[in-house]
């Protein structure tokens, strides 16, 4: 098996009733963070951390990602006719030339787990990234770039983690690990949302796993559990009784998109580092503090 990763998994076929009305007939990860759809951001990480088989596994109302990364002929032609070369650049590389995006329909919503399995088509005997696009995570360097790292040194399986409040412990899979260097750990157990005083620790999963190919066939064989969805955090679960898994605490600053707050959150934070608006907006805030 190969060290480097070409293989990113996007599941983006949920739901989102988070954000209902916003997706009722669009999908999440096309909601903006000041100019770039929120899915742009998580394959230009998924790039930087050297993928170059994007997959996506998209459901009902979906159609909007695909044409994102398509190309346009008439936009194109539209911008070069009016001299428009920056924006012209910006849409021809939605995706570089050397990468595929490939795309594969959940039939069904049946949960993230089973979102998974779907790519396992396309992705087959390779180690693989999965990347909740919901989950934008500022980075030096970006995340999944130094889970891969951590996967090249230790060969596992590695999940981004981070701390959470006990209080929200029911949101995330929280793991139970033991130390092994600064900001990495090896998984003993892993469970999925349980309550705070359940909860073997604070360490919450995020959306970016590096999965090794056996997590297909786990998946393959596990029935539904919480909410009734087949979920991966079940399968990781029987994976670390096999294999060893690791919980890379990452650097970078989180932004749960898939919440409301998160979301305002995240387009604060971007709108005062973009390059253009940001002193302009700094002093909108600044005025508009009470
Ligand atoms: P979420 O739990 O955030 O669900 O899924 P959701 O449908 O996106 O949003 P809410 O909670 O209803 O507002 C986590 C990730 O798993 C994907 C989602 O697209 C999201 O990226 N997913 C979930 C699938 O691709 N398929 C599923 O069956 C379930």
């Amino acid at each position: 098996m190969s060290a480097k990763i070409r293989y990113a998994v996007f599941p983006v076929a949920g739901k989102g009733t988070r954000f209902l009305p916003a997706t009722k007939a669009s999908p999440k990860e096309m909601l903006p963070v000041v100019d770039k759809p929120l899915i742009q951001y998580a394959v230009e990480e998924a790039i930087a951390a050297g993928a170059t088989n994007l997959v996506f596994i998209t459901g009902r109302n979906k159609r909007a990602i695909e044409d994102h990364f398509d190309v346009d002929p008439e936009l194109e032609l539209l911008l070069a006719s009016k001299d428009k070369d920056e924006l012209l650049d910006m849409v021809r590389n939605t995706v570089p030339p050397h990468v595929n995006c490939i795309y594969v329909r959940q039939g069904e919503p049946l949960g993230l787990g089973h979102a998974v399995l779907c790519a396992r088509p396309v992705v087959g005997n390779q180690p693989f990234f999965v990347h909740l696009a919901d989950d934008l995570i500022d980075a030096e360097e970006s995340c999944l770039g130094q889970m891969a790292r951590v996967f090249e040194a230790e060969g596992g399986s590695v999940l981004g983690v981070e701390e959470v409040p006990r209080t929200q412990t029911r949101q995330y899979g929280i793991i139970d690990a033991e130390p092994v260097a600064e900001g990495l750990r090896r998984l003993r157990g892993i469970v999925e949302k349980p309550k705070p005083e359940d909860a073997p620790s604070n360490l919450a999963v995020v959306g970016r796993y590096i999965l090794t190919p056996r997590i297909f066939e786990l998946l393959a064989d596990t029935g539904a559990g919480a909410g009734g969805e087949i979920q991966l955090t079940d399968a990781i679960a029987r994976l670390l009784a096999e294999e060893p898994v690791f919980g890379h605490e990452f650097n970078g600053l989180r932004f749960d998109c898939g919440s409301k707050l998160g979301y305002l959150e995240a387009t604060v934070h971007y709108g005062l580092k973009h390059p253009e608006l940001g002193p302009e907006f700094r002093q909108h805030l600044r005025d508009m503090a009470f």
